[in-house]
């Protein structure tokens, strides 16, 4: 009898019942993700190039052309998508079905790290296996419901959390990637285009943002950082390129107020841009036969 007991007790050591923990979630994560029907992570090697406020005004367009859509901030370190769709400072709430996603005012559905801060100044300082274990509790624990779209932000660089994302989220449609027109972003950008090849995930194309600005006086337009990079290395990698979004001092006010100049201003050239650029990825991910560059 004893040993019976003993023996019970080693079947469920606190590591089977964490990897048991883990498979669970990872079910889950399956279950969840059922229901959305494109997946689409927003990353870049390089920090800084707009991969935050590119992936929230695609998820705006999106849904300003019908889709439902949801926005998941896997940057645990840095998390920035709550202010930029205007809901910083709102609390998730939780039901039977799991945690509910903050709706933003553009009808798009947020969670991010920062949304359950005491205070959202405080760091969140965690190393690797706890970043992992936080993204699969959000893939896994939050009830996006039925959604057409699902963006993921990823925060710089080829480390924890793109890899988490990566191996979590089942039948990704593909990665967008975003550069800055400079050779030294070219240089690193490369990486994560890389890093999607291996990991199995279709890259979706490139956008180079900050490219170019056009001065609101003259209308005469300088090229600050450079231009062309994403086009070269669209053409380098033998992937699509999706467009340009030029440098305008309107997306970054209204990113800081948590406006999107989507839906202020959608004659701006930028929202046209965003616009097109959305519904290209929408064409692509809905028609996958689409190998066009
Ligand atoms: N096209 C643009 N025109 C003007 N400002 C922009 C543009 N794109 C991004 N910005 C501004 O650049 C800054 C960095 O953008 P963002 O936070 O989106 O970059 P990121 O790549 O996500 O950064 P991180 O690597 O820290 O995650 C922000 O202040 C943002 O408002
Ligand atoms: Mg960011």
């Amino acid at each position: 009898m004893e040993n019976k007991n003993n023996m019970n007790e080693r079947r469920i050591s606190p590591q089977a019942a964490r990897m048991q923990e883990i498979l669970d979630d990872e079910k889950r994560v399956r279950e969840r993700m059922a229901k959305v029907k494109h997946k689409i992570i927003v990353m870049s090697g390089k920090g800084g190039v707009g991969k935050s406020t590119v992936a929230a005004n695609l998820a705006v367009a999106m849904s300003k052309l019908g889709s439902r859509v949801g926005i998941l901030d896997s940057d645990i370190h840095g998390p920035s998508i709550p202010k930029i769709m205007g809901v910083e400072g709102l609390r998730p709430s939780g039901g039977p079905t799991g945690i509910y996603p903050i709706l933003s005012g553009y009808g798009v559905r947020v969670i991010s790290i920062d949304l359950f801060l005491e205070n959202t100044e405080d760091p969140v300082i965690w190393r690797g296996p706890l970043k992992m274990s936080a993204i699969r509790q959000f893939l896994s624990d939050v009830d996006w419901g039925e959604l057409d779209y699902l963006f993921i932000d990823l925060p710089p660089g080829t480390g924890d959390e793109p890899l988490s994302v990566m191996q979590l989220l089942p039948n990704m449609d593909g990665a967008v990637i975003v550069t800055a027109p400079s050779d030294l972003s070219k240089h690193v950008v490369k990486k994560a285009i890389n890093m999607s090849i291996k990991m199995n995930i279709p890259v979706i194309g490139i956008i180079e943002n900050m490219s170019g600005f056009v001065c609101p006086n003259c209308g005469e337009k300088y090229d600050l950082l450079g231009s062309g990079v994403g086009k070269e290395m669209a053409e380098e990698m033998n992937v699509r390129f999706l467009g340009q979004i030029p440098i305008d001092p309107e997306i970054s006010k209204n990113s800081d107020k948590g406006v999107s100049f989507l839906i202020e201003d959608p004659n701006r050239e930028s929202s046209k841009i965003f616009m097109g650029i959305a519904q290209k990825i929408k064409n692509i991910v809905e028609n996958k036969n689409d190998s066009g560059k």
